[in-house]
């Protein structure tokens, strides 16, 4: 196992009515002018941003709104919302929704406290301040609510990148699991495909003896894996929508992701397809990560191995482990097609002749310099396969 550190301090409320309280964290954490930031509308209509509201009011808390921020959030609602910070004199920034608006909602909160331009963050530069940031989530997918990430799409040639660093971690989430209740299948499923994504992210490294990180990994994937279908069946089941959103928080703070190293390429090779289809970006990945694995698996066949037999009970053939490690492949292909999500390019719009632009910007995008990926080190050449394999 490798050193680390490991610091995570967001505050998570967790349970039912929990966004009623939503006034007392703002309060608790600094905050008097909050500009709570949501999407699309999905929070309007469900009357969560009423009570939100309802819950800062009776704390004396006062606010301004901006709501819009789509699926693969844009540059232009975060100048805005920087724009209103300033002019509001906002000193805390309270996102309502999903890992869009939470991710807006962090870009805004470095935006308002630096000079320069927010996309520096995006380009490279590490996020050292920003207001605080709390949220109220709404699905089950991206972790933002304990991440110190924030993923942004610039308009002007429309590149997806990502920022990092402490100061963009919430300093509280409130986890209402009933609020996901509303969600379509298909965003469940998508929700429930990048959740499994950050943990196959984390799973494939070359670091050995992380037997700790390997187990509590596999056992989130178990858990998703027995919970999702419950969900896609019965959207109202609370019980199995809670395990998901809390195996969601779990697979992205890094608490599974210490001590090893990890790879990342699949979500590079996602984000082009994201960024240039405007897909879903659990979507994307049912797409990438399959062919991902099917391209690398000769890398560390063992590893596939023990991951087939371990959590998806394929029986392990010690004689010919390709055998056990293709057939764990074939389950996750199985598993994603079960619960409605895309397995091909074609699906999510994707061309066979974009592929040299998808390849080279992933290769060459937010400063990775001509690879990608830490258990596997990719090159532009390796990528289009990659691309082709899932056409
Ligand atoms: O915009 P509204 O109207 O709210 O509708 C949303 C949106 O259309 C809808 N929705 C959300 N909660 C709902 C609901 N509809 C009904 N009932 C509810 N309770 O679902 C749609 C998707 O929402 P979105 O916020 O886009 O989903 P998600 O949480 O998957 O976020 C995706 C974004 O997060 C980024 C992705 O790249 C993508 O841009 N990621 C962020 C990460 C991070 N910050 O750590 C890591 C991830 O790997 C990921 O890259
Ligand atoms: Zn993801």
């Amino acid at each position: 196992m490798n050193n680390f550190t490991f610091y995570s301090p967001t505050y998570f409320v967790f349970g039912k009515d929990q966004e009623n309280h939503a006034g007392q964290y703002v309060k608790r954490f600094g905050g008097s002018r909050a500009l709570i930031h949501y999407g699309g509308g999905s929070v309007v209509r469900s009357g969560l941003l009423a009570r939100v509201k309802a819950s800062l009011e009776k704390e004396g808390i006062s606010y301004v709104e901006l709501g819009g921020a789509k699926p693969n959030p844009r540059s232009g609602l975060v100048y805005e919302g920087i724009a209103l910070c300033r002019k509001e004199n906002v000193d805390f920034v309270l996102a309502v929704g999903g890992g869009s608006a939470i991710d807006s909602a962090k870009a805004i909160a470095a935006g308002a406290v630096y000079d320069g331009d927010f996309w520096d963050f995006y380009c490279g530069k590490p996020v050292e301040k920003a207001l605080p940031v709390g949220t109220v989530l709404t699905i089950s997918a991206a972790g933002s609510e304990g991440s110190p990430d924030s993923v942004i799409t610039k308009e002007e040639g429309m590149f997806k990148r990502g920022a990092s660093g402490e100061a963009l971690r919430p300093v509280f989430s409130i986890l209402n699991p009933a609020l996901t209740q509303t969600l379509p299948a298909y965003q469940t499923a998508c929700g429930v495909t990048d959740i499994m994504a950050h943990l196959f992210e984390r799973y494939f490294t070359n670091t050995k003896d992380v037997e700790v990180t390997d187990r509590v990994i596999e056992g989130l994937l178990m858990t998703m894996i027995h919970e999702a279908p419950k969900v896609i069946k019965n959207p109202d089941d609370y019980q199995a929508r809670a395990n998901i959103m809390w195996a969601g928080m779990l697979a992205h703070n890094n608490c599974c992701g210490v001590g090893r190293d990890q790879d990342w390429a699949s979500h590079c090779i996602e984000h082009e397809l994201s960024a240039l289809y405007d897909c879903a970006h659990g979507a994307g990945l049912a797409v990438v990560f399959p062919a991902w694995m099917q391209y690398n698996m000769n890398h560390d066949v063992m590893r596939f191995a023990q991951l087939a037999s371990r959590v998806w009970g394929c029986p392990m053939d010690f004689q010919h482990p390709e055998i056990t490690a293709q057939q764990g492949i074939n389950a996750l292909r199985q598993f994603l097609r079960s619960i409605g999500m895309p397995l091909t390019l074609k699906e999510v719009g994707g061309k066979e002749e974009d592929i040299p632009y998808l390849a080279h910007t992933a290769a060459f995008g937010n400063g990775n310099g001509g690879t990608l990926g830490g258990f596997v080190v990719l090159k532009e050449d390796d990528i289009a396969n990659i691309y082709r394999l899932a056409l």
